[in-house]
């Protein structure tokens, strides 16, 4: 980073079905948490960047910028950035570039989304606007069947076995019991997810992570201090559609964006003491974290049945719950990582990862075509 960018903290609704409360009530209570939390002056910020993907298909609301910028007293400008489950991640990326270049020197980052308004089919649908529509969409493919498509790949060519799978979304909901925040706060026999109604073969209902509502606002600057700085922010794209790509087992814009925020931080991998991992299918987490070369292919499914992965382990993989069981309001995600890695590195979160000092924050969007990796660093 070129300018030392802090992350002063931030604030986040429940993720959830929750009904109650519109795109707005959500955005206006993450931003209202956010402020308190930090204890800035609103009119400190200088600008304001939002995540989303469907505002306007689900919730009947587009142009989020100023919407946002209407909850401060001074609208500060705005703008609304998209990448599909990957909106969120975005919009920080998005943010530390703002800072980098002197536009502005306190921002407002927020990710949002309101998806259980609407029937189930309609999310399906608009979901699927994140694939490639002339190559992947007239087949009539949803996102836990395209997924699926790479399961079916990833399984076979490693032997994975369906009891051993279970594990990842039992490790998941384990950590989320004490997350406030997560949608599931029920630990999950490994058999349930076994045993649960089957999606898209071989993904079933819990090797899923939910449709979700939610939102979450961090404030990033380059003029306050805090203890806790990005060290990189990095974004990278593969071919959108999957046709196109040379392996269903490997996503490589995880790999080029990790391997860019190393090199911008000066890290290596082993130097990260917890991670926020985008877990939107349990064959997708596997595939991530050989990705980002913590195992060697085929091989990430050890590090569950050797519990590495739990907040005690020696690679603690989502202690908030991460998608799986935490809940998946898409453009949220992305900043909702950040806010539970700023928890890990001041010691504030609920399943803390003992002397978390780095931090690595992965988003993804769409089935791994654009890539979002942040690394943060305690500095108290
Ligand atoms: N984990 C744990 N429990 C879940 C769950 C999940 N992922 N999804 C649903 N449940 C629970 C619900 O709370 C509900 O419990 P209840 O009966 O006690 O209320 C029950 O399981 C049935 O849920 P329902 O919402 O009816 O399921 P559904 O069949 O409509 O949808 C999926 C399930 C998996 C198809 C849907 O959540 C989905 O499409 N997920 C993927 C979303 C996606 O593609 N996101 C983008 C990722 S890149």
């Amino acid at each position: 980073m070129r300018e030392t960018v802090y992350v002063l903290g931030g604030g986040q609704t429940r993720f959830g079905e929750l009904w109650e409360a519109s795109l707005a009530d959500l955005i206006r209570e993450a931003v209202d948490r956010a402020i308190e939390n930090t204890e800035i002056l609103p009119t400190d910020i200088d600008a304001v960047v939002i995540g989303n993907m469907l505002g306007g298909e689900t919730a009947g609301q587009a142009h989020l910028g100023t919407l946002v910028s209407g909850c401060l007293p001074h609208h500060p400008p705005a703008l609304r950035v998209e990448a599909a489950c990957a909106s969120g991640g975005l919009a920080v990326h998005t943010a530390c570039a703002l800072l980098e270049s002197d536009k502005a020197e306190t921002i407002l980052v927020v990710g949002a989304e309101k998806l259980t308004d609407v029937p189930g089919e309609t999310v399906t649908s608009a979901l699927m606007h994140a694939a490639d529509a002339e190559k992947d969409s007239p087949s009539g493919l949803t996102f836990p069947g395209i997924f699926a498509l790479t399961a079916t790949a990833y399984m076979h060519a490693y032997g994975i076995s369906r009891e051993n799978l279970s594990l990842v979304s039992a490790c998941s909901h384990r950590a989320a019991v004490s997350n406030p925040f997560a949608q599931f706060r029920r630990e999950l026999p490994p058999e349930a997810v076994s045993k649960s109604p089957l999606v898209a073969d071989p993904l079933r209902l819990l090797d899923c992570s939910p449709i979700s509502d939610g939102a979450a606002a961090i404030i990033l600057s380059t003029k306050r201090e805090s203890p806790v700085r990005i060290a990189a922010s990095q974004l990278a794209s593969e071919r959108l559609s999957l046709s196109d790509r040379p392996s269903l087992t490997s996503f490589g814009s995880t790999r080029s964006a990790f391997d860019r925020a190393l090199a911008e931080a000066s890290w290596q991998r082993n130097d990260i003491d917890c991670i926020e991992l985008h877990d939107c299918f349990s064959t997708a987490t596997l595939i991530h974290l050989e990705d980002l070369g913590y195992c060697e292919e085929g091989e990430a499914i050890r590090l569950y049945c050797q519990k590495d992965t739990d907040s005690n382990g020696s690679l603690p993989v989502n202690p908030s719950g991460g998608l799986k069981a935490c809940g998946h309001p898409i453009g949220a995600t992305g900043v909702k990582q950040i806010l539970d890695c700023y928890k890990q590195l001041t010691g504030q979160a609920p399943n803390q990862v003992r002397n978390a000092i780095r931090a690595l924050a992965h988003n993804v969007g769409g089935v791994g075509a654009t890539c979002v990796v942040h690394l943060l660093e305690s500095i108290a």
